[in-house]
């Protein structure tokens, strides 16, 4: 693939940023088959902005709480978007909720990233629910986005061993390296078109990837 067929890319956050910077990180491979062009934040303290800054990308704040209601602060964001001539929309820690409109806008274009197996574990705090339950594989997801919140078409996951001893924190920070590995992964699946959204006959979707079947091996744990 050239240069010129890489898709141009707009990731929001809000905070720290680690996965958008593993984001840019794959991305200066020349070959990577997309290119981040803009990352915009609704928090003007957002830890990631610097380091947008730092890798020579364009930032942009868009404060959620100077717009009246959700749809004049998205559409805002998709100015912004627009004026980037932005193609896909990567969802890295960004913390508001988006409506059907701006989705729908996107549609098979934006993709976020979960810190669970999805479906289970949607929403906050997932890891300490993890824990609590105590289920001894955990994991992250990376999934096309739908109205509803931590729902769609997934395109990759990773799974990491429980341990006895974990806490939120260290089991976060496991998980944490492997949304590192496979959001670049996803993302370049994507852009490159490798992976799509399909419908079966009762209209439920899911994504194909066309990829050779890996060695069927477990994740067993603990062992
Ligand atoms: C990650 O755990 C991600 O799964 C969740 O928010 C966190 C963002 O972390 N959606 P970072 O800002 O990418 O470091």
């Amino acid at each position: 693939m050239t240069t010129l067929g890489r898709r141009r890319v707009g990731i929001l956050i809000s905070g720290g940023g680690s996965n958008m910077a593993a984001l840019i990180a794959a991305a200066r491979d020349p070959a990577y088959p997309a290119e981040i062009v803009c990352v915009i934040s609704n928090r003007a303290d957002a830890g990631g902005l610097a380091k947008a800054e730092a890798a020579g990308i364009a930032t942009l704040v868009v404060d959620h709480k100077a717009y009246d209601g959700r749809e004049a602060f998205e559409r805002a964001v998709v100015e912004r978007l627009e004026a980037h001539g932005v193609e896909l929309v990567v969802l890295a820690g960004f913390m508001r909720l988006l409506t059907p409109w701006f989705i729908e806008r996107w549609h098979d274009r934006l993709i976020n990233i979960h810190p669970a197996l999805l479906p289970s574990y949607k929403g906050l705090h997932t890891h300490e629910r993890a824990l609590a339950d105590g289920v001894k594989i955990a994991g992250c997801t990376v999934h096309f986005v739908r109205p509803e919140m931590d729902v769609g078409p997934i395109i990759v996951q990773a799974a990491v061993p429980v341990l006895d001893d974990d806490t939120p924190d260290t089991l976060a920070a496991r998980v944490l390296v492997q949304e590192h590995r496979i959001y670049p992964l996803a993302l370049a699946r994507v852009a490159s078109g490798a992976a799509r959204v399909v419908q079966d006959a009762e209209g439920r979707e899911r994504v194909e990837t066309r990829l050779p079947s890996p060695p069927a091996e477990a994740l067993i744990s603990p062992r």
